[in-house]
């Protein structure tokens, strides 16, 4: 791997309030497709906001691409883009128009630029008649496939997956992969389930916010048989935070 090239977590621990979340992480991701599996709150969405620098960790850093990601906003944004777990955090525009336009007026685009980039976007996705819909009226489905438009129009290096696919039918799904892949960015995908990850090509196993496995041909079989070994009992001490 070249120095700063990929995605470089060094030393990353993170709190919030005295509860500490993540814990000493430090990983050096070069692949085209890297999954990071974990069970319900081992902190997942956590790595996620700090791996796209949306929170400043309370200790260590993330260069992506040499770029800090947290210390080097307009940098960052260029550089990698984030799908929420859930659109409803996402999303805080009326219409698609402006919700597809506010990450390219971010990068510094003219208000025409965006307009024209956010139609090349929609029409890509042969959704131009949504460009005066209100996100509001989106169904679950809709609304992913709204943020997949708004983050990919702004072509990042990297996307960074938070459990995009949660509660969406299999068509929706297998159409939304096949726009992500076709995207042309890098991408660290999280997720719970092993089924997401199948293929890829660098798997990290995140375990009460620290990094418990990583890589290794049989990760996301050991990861399922012991989530079925923990199913089996009852302890929902793990989501009880
Ligand atoms: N803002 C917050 N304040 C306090 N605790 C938090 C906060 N955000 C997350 N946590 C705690 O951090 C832990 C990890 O949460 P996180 O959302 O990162 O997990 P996750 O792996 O994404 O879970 P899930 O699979 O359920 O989405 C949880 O115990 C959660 O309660
Ligand atoms: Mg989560």
């Amino acid at each position: 791997m070249q120095a700063g090239s990929g995605i470089q977590i060094q030393g990353l621990s993170h709190a919030i309030g005295p509860r500490r979340i993540l814990q000493g992480i430090t990983l050096r991701l070069d692949a085209p497709r890297i999954g990071i599996i974990g069970r319900n709150g081992s902190g997942k969405s956590t790595l996620a906001r700090l791996l796209a620098g949306l929170v400043a960790p309370s200790e260590g850093r993330v260069l992506i691409e040499g770029v800090d990601v947290c210390k080097d906003r307009r940098a960052a944004i260029a550089t990698v883009g984030i799908l929420f777990q859930n659109p409803e955090h996402q999303i805080i525009f009326p219409t698609v128009l402006e919700e597809i336009c506010f990450g390219l007026r971010q990068m510094g685009r003219s208000k025409l630029e965006a307009r024209d980039a956010a139609q090349a976007t929609l029409a890509r996705f042969g959704k131009s008649h949504w460009i005066d819909a209100t996100t509001e009226a989106l169904s679950q489905g809709q609304k992913h496939l709204l943020c997949m438009m708004a983050v990919t129009a702004m072509q990042p290096r990297w996307l960074i997956l938070d459990e995009p696919f949660a509660g969406l039918d299999i068509p929706t799904r297998m159409q939304l992969t096949r726009h992500l892949e076709s995207s042309g960015a890098n991408i660290l995908h999280i997720s719970h389930d092993p089924r997401d990850l199948a293929g890829y090509g660098h798997v990290c196993w995140l375990d009460q916010g620290q990094i418990r496995a990583e890589d290794g041909p049989d990760l996301l079989a050991e990861f399922e048989a012991a989530m079925i070994r923990e199913g089996a009992g009852d302890d929902l001490a793990d989501l009880a935070g």
